[in-house]
């Protein structure tokens, strides 16, 4: 079945990247933004009896409704089969109920993309268990190994959890790159100050690579890089696969103790040092 990379307005340049590694088109397609800000997806490139690929995060919200209008426009069109790579999942953090009331919104976007798409490709979720909220089949990829080779070419000697729950992706570029890993755990000293440092292992002269599933306002990253620098470490290089970065937050990383920030493409911007996802959801499209 003749493969077609449908790109959404989120990624654009992954999407791109995503084709060259597939040797596949790239689909024609007429994307907008009405004045009363509702959103228009037509796909100009034929789609039928192809195997659609649409390459769109989630988030913000007219993200969300563009994927979902492109797999619509793909169906109408009659792709054979519609794959959705979602590099940057929106709403993954509030996967469960955590007061009573609330709705699970990842739940919610999972349900909706698979209106019409019958896969679905995640890079590197908050949890994996997001999978099980979409209809059809889900096949997860990361891009952590590609974020640990390029820890490793600038000198990483110690890769860090900010804490317990990022362990396993520390522990899996750790283990790509043959260093050693920890967690950081926080010890409340006072009613206003917390004490971050390395469980187990000691920092002092070392190039310490703190990885995270994203960076957001970058207050972990910040907290975790100004203790690591009190305890002795050499350089701290703070790296995850979603940069969101809200409010400017590579700039103040870079003056708040990060001596370099580094990201997937999942979501395209300027300010972090990109590392290509194509290669990881390439790998992970072939082998679904
Ligand atoms: C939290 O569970 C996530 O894994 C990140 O640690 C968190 O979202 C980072 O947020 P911020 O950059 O705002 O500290």
């Amino acid at each position: 079945m003749d493969v077609i990379v449908v790109p959404g307005r989120a990624n654009p340049q992954l999407a791109e990247s995503l084709a060259k590694t597939l040797e596949a088109p790239v689909a024609q397609v007429d994307t907008r933004t009405f004045p009363d800000g509702e959103v228009y997806a037509r796909i100009l490139t034929r789609v039928a009896d192809a195997h659609a690929v649409i390459v769109q995060s989630t988030n913000p919200n007219d993200n969300l409704v563009e994927a979902m209008l492109l797999a619509e426009a793909a169906r109408e069109a009659g792709a054979k089969k519609i794959t959705m790579v979602v590099p940057y999942f929106g709403y993954a953090r509030q996967d469960r109920v955590f007061q009573d009331g609330e709705a699970i919104s990842a739940r919610t976007a999972a349900r909706a993309l698979g209106l019409d798409a019958d896969h679905l490709v995640l890079l590197d979720p908050h949890k994996e268990d997001i999978a099980e909220f979409f209809p059809g089949t889900c096949t997860i990829v990361s891009a952590v190994p590609d974020l640990a080779e390029t820890l490793g070419e600038a000198g990483a000697t110690m890769i860090l959890a900010p804490d317990k729950g990022a362990r396993d992706r520390a522990a899996r570029a750790a283990n790509h790159l043959g260093v050693p890993f920890d967690h950081m755990e926080k010890t409340r000293l006072s009613a206003t100050q917390v004490r971050m440092e390395a469980k187990e292992l000691d920092v002092d002269g070392q190039i310490v690579a703190i990885v995270d599933d994203m960076i957001a306002s970058g207050g972990t990253m910040i907290t975790a890089a100004r203790q690591l620098k009190e305890q002795g470490a050499k350089r701290v290089l703070a790296a995850c696969t979603h940069g969101v970065f809200t409010n400017d937050a590579v700039p103040r990383l870079l003056a708040g103790g990060i001596d370099a920030v580094y990201a997937s493409d999942s979501i395209e911007g300027e300010d972090a040092i990109l590392v290509s996802a194509a290669h990881a959801i390439a790998s992970g499209l072939q082998s679904a």
